[in-house]
């Protein structure tokens, strides 16, 4: 692995975060049907509670709504949060001031002065690599982002960030990416080793794949909303990845199957960040840290599951 710079070096050193899509957003994650603000309040203090204490939200979650909560939430507590967000290169935002225009709504929504990492939603066809990391370096610069981070980058979209960073004496911090034992492209096309060698934090985005990786959803019991339709292929594979896991997890002092499955992505060396509605999910999944699989058990898994889904091995363009 290559030197991690010393700006970058907390992510590193840890295990899991908080996903928070969840807080806020009705269309994917229906919020407000069955759980609404006291749920998330308590799978933000449960979570700080249990040393999950790195949390990503994105101006984008619910309409702000998300920064919000996580700001109100920050209110309520004294230990120490840190705090990941993400700029949507919306196509009326081109310029590099966009971006510490941006972050400075974030702050706001929140209530914080600068956040830990600040990361690049998506990449855009209209404002360039070039451009958006010379608005993370302001935005690092000045003091408003502690580092700067991008997320659905492919491999040379990616490297173009590292060097454009670089060229402001800025590390690229990470890149938020999906990635699960359902996922596992990154690891395919070799986005994983590439960050390993370059001191990137690969966070894993979906690292529950929405909900399948806990043993709850199956071809009869399809997840609610849009999930039901976009896994109906995968729910119909996922018995024996399903009864895999609770046979390690079972093995493995009574693990829970999510708490497998997050173990796992922790084992391949990256930061997964599950979204939790409510205090039990927290729980049970901050339960996937502190112990790791053995190498056999990895093994199995990977063998599982290597053909579950078409992968390229070719690094992708984007
Ligand atoms: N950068 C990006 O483009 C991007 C994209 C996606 C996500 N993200 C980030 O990554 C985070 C995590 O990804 P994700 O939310 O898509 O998916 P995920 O973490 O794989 O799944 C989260 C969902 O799984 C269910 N769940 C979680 N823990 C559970 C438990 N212990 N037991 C039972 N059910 C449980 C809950 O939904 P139900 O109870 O409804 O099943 C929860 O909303 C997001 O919150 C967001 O911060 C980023």
């Amino acid at each position: 692995m290559s030197e991690i710079s010393s700006e970058t070096r907390f992510l590193h050193a840890i295990e899991m975060g908080l996903g928070t899509w969840q807080w806020g957003d009705r269309i994917v994650w229906q919020y407000g049907h069955g759980y609404s603000v006291e749920e998330v309040r308590q799978a933000f203090q449960t979570s700080i509670h249990e040393g999950i204490y790195f949390i990503d939200t994105a101006e984008l979650y619910g309409n702000g709504l998300s920064e919000r909560l996580l700001g109100r939430f920050l209110k309520e507590t004294d230990q120490p949060v840190l705090i990941a967000t993400k700029f949507f290169p919306v196509p009326w935002r081109f310029r590099k001031a966009a971006l510490p225009r941006a972050l400075k709504g974030s702050l706001a929504r929140m209530g914080i002065e600068n956040v830990d990492l600040y990361q690049i939603h998506w990449p855009s066809p209209l404002m360039s690599t070039e451009t958006m990391m010379e608005g993370m370096a302001e935005c690092v610069k000045s003091g408003l982002a502690r580092t700067a981070g991008v997320s659905n980058f492919g491999q040379s979209r990616m490297l173009a960030a590292y060097s454009a960073l670089a060229r402001h004496n800025v590390p690229l911090a990470s890149n938020q990416v999906h990635y699960s034992l359902l996922s596992r492209e990154v690891e395919k096309n070799g986005t994983l080793a590439r960050c390993k060698e370059l001191g990137i934090r690969l966070i894993a985005y979906s690292p529950l794949e929405k909900g399948l990786l806990t043993g709850k959803y199956s071809s009869e019991n399809p997840p609610p909303g849009v999930r039901g339709s976009q896994y109906a292929e995968l729910l119909k594979k996922l018995p024996s990845v399903i009864k895999l896991l609770q046979e390690i997890g079972q093995n493995h002092g009574d693990k829970t199957i999510s708490q497998v499955a997050l173990n796992w992505l922790i084992c391949k060396g990256a930061l997964p960040i599950p979204g939790a509605k409510n205090s039990q999910q927290a729980e049970m999944n901050a339960g996937g840290t502190g112990w790791q699989l053995t190498e056999e058990q990895i093994a199995r898994l990977d063998h599982a599951t290597d053909n579950i889904r078409e992968y390229s091995s070719r690094p992708p363009s984007s």
